[in-house]
């Protein structure tokens, strides 16, 4: 990781990035195109955000990580709440640092929607641990951009593996999530 980009560039490694996987992310995107009030919906947002995030969090960090919330546990006790055993824990390895830090983004980059998606919520009967933490991007989403722009060019293609293959976790867990409910 060579030293962190003027501003100029700044931002460059996160476009891409974002660029990389905005497909995917409009795929997962639609599976909620009527928000979480529906029947099931809320089931299988839980369900598929616990299977997601217990694959990162059960990943070794590198050195290189910033202090990450353990957010599993507290999608484990809405689910609790609701009745509903987690999904089959979902296999993930980063081959390096720079595939761990393209999950991270991923990761954190869906505490943007979480923010949205808790706002649809509040005033209904439901356990809301998980969105009430994950769901204030702010200053941790802000550094996660800036430690991306730390990388060299040459780690963009790892980068962005890692961030595919989170989302591919991801997009796993949601269908699995479906096909129980
Ligand atoms: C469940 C329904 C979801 C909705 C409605 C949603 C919605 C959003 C919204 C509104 C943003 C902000 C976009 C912007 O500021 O331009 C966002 C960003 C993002 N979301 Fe989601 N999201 C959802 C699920 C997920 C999931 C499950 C993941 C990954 C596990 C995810 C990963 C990301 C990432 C990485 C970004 C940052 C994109 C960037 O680089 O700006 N999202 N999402």
């Amino acid at each position: 990781m060579p030293a962190c980009r003027a501003t100029a560039a700044l931002h460059a490694i996160h476009a891409q990035l974002r660029t990389r996987t905005a497909a995917v992310h409009a795929a997962l995107d639609a599976r909620f195109r009527d928000g979480l009030l529906g029947p099931g919906r809320y089931a299988a947002y839980l369900l598929g955000m616990h299977r997601t995030v217990t694959a990162f969090e059960s990943t070794p960090a590198p050195p290189t990580a910033p202090d990450t919330p353990a957010r599993s546990g507290l999608l484990q006790a809405d689910l609790d709440a609701l009745g509903l055993a987690p999904l089959a824990p979902a296999p993930l390895a980063f081959a390096s640092a720079a595939h761990w830090h393209g999950a991270h983004y991923v990761i954190e980059g869906s505490a943007l929607g979480a923010g949205m998606l808790l706002a649809t919520l509040r005033g209904h009967a439901l356990p809301l641990a998980f969105l009430q933490s994950h769901g204030h991007p702010g200053a941790r989403w802000r550094a996660v951009l800036a430690g991306l722009e730390c990388f060299s060019d040459t780690e963009v293609p790892a980068l962005c593996e890692g961030a595919l293959s989170m989302f591919a976790v991801a997009e796993d867990s949601f269908a699995r999530a479906d096909r129980r409910l």
